[in-house]
């Protein structure tokens, strides 16, 4: 009984926590995509549950009608009744499956989530633009491209995709290794990602809020922590995150976190890990130019805090068990207390 309470105060004490933000459900929808989909999917939903209703009805009406005596119904027709398999068995479920089949089609038409090439020249959203953001899936995490004609303007980072409000933002999405699934449920359905296989989503938040993705496709043992979070921002703060963004990662100026940097720079984190102006640069694991900008660690599985960092840093095995990240155990605590002071000025 004691372990039940705990566990229900821990479940409130984690919806209170996560509160601020969206929760993965298709039925909370921030973008017209996902409200077409919701939209479809009550529809679904609610014309099920009619012809449910309506069959238990006759199911009801074949149990309970009077049957009178066998007088009554001689001479018993053979044929009598075959209209009606006709009707519910062929007929009912034709029609009800067709117009599944053709809303189906007019969603993806509107909002088409694979190929640039594919969306027709009868699409309304056709793709004519150039992707703006590349997202490369890997095991287990999301690497995000800022994409720009000006390679100046370009810029990594990762786990936290920063999206301006009211406009549709066209990404390619990739993977490294195992097939992936991109979903931000709030703003569009899945799309997966598949070795050698660029494919195209176009997301629009109408709304300013931070929305929860999830990798939606089994990729192995820390599938569940390969998360991400949607930023939807008003035009004038994305232009400023984007500036921000683009700027090399911050000098450190207190003691603590000059002794950081060369710690980061001389170990083992630089020959992984990127910190543009700097010579780590390291390109198979998350940039880190601007971490502490960033809300969470471990592809959004943990806050981005001291200690978890700290953790993180020196139990990543623990924290995310088969992770690329290896439990690096070699610092003193004075070396781990500078190192987090260097990364959590990186903003
Ligand atoms: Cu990546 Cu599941």
């Amino acid at each position: 009984m004691g372990g039940r309470t705990r566990a229900v105060g821990l479940a409130a004490l984690l919806i209170a926590l996560n509160g601020c933000r969206s929760v993965q459900s298709t039925f909370q929808s921030h973008g017209p995509a996902a409200r077409s989909i919701a939209g479809l999917s009550w529809f679904m939903t609610i014309l099920f549950l009619i012809i449910t209703l309506v069959m238990w009805g006759l199911v009801g009406y074949a149990f309970y009608r009077r049957r009178g005596s066998l007088a009554e119904h001689e001479p018993i027709s053979v044929t009598g009744g075959q209209a009606w398999i006709a009707i519910g068995g062929i007929a009912v479920p034709l029609l009800v499956l067709g117009v599944l089949f053709v809303l189906g089609l007019q969603l993806l038409r509107d909002f088409p989530i694979h190929g640039m090439h594919g969306a027709g020249k009868h699409s309304q959203m056709q793709y004519t633009m150039k992707p703006e953001i590349r997202i490369i899936g890997h095991q287990w995490w999301w690497e995000i491209h800022y994409l720009n004609d000006e390679p100046s303007k370009q810029f990594t980072t990762a786990n936290e995709l920063h999206l301006p409000v009211g406009r549709p933002v066209n990404i390619e999405v990739e993977t490294r290794d195992v097939m992936h699934s991109f979903w931000v449920p709030a703003l569009h359905g899945k799309v997966d990602l598949i070795p050698g296989q660029p494919n195209y989503i176009r997301l629009e938040a109408s709304q300013a809020g931070e929305y929860e993705g999830q990798c939606a496709e089994f990729c192995g043992e820390e599938h569940s922590r390969m998360r991400l979070l949607a930023v939807a921002q008003p035009q004038s703060d994305y232009q400023a995150w984007l500036a921000g963004q683009r700027k090399a990662g911050a000098e450190p100026t207190t003691a603590d976190a000059v002794e950081g940097q060369k710690i980061f720079l001389s170990g083992p984190c630089a020959m992984c890990h990127q910190v543009r102006g700097t010579i780590a640069g390291g390109r198979v694991a998350p940039d880190l130019t601007h971490l502490a900008s960033r809300q969470l660690i471990a592809a959004n599985s943990y806050k981005n805090n001291d200690a978890y960092l700290e953790a993180w840093i020196t139990h990543a095995q623990s924290l995310k068990p088969g992770a690329e990240m290896p439990n690096l155990t070699q610092f003193s605590g004075e070396q781990l207390h500078d190192l987090v002071a260097y990364l959590r000025q990186l903003q």
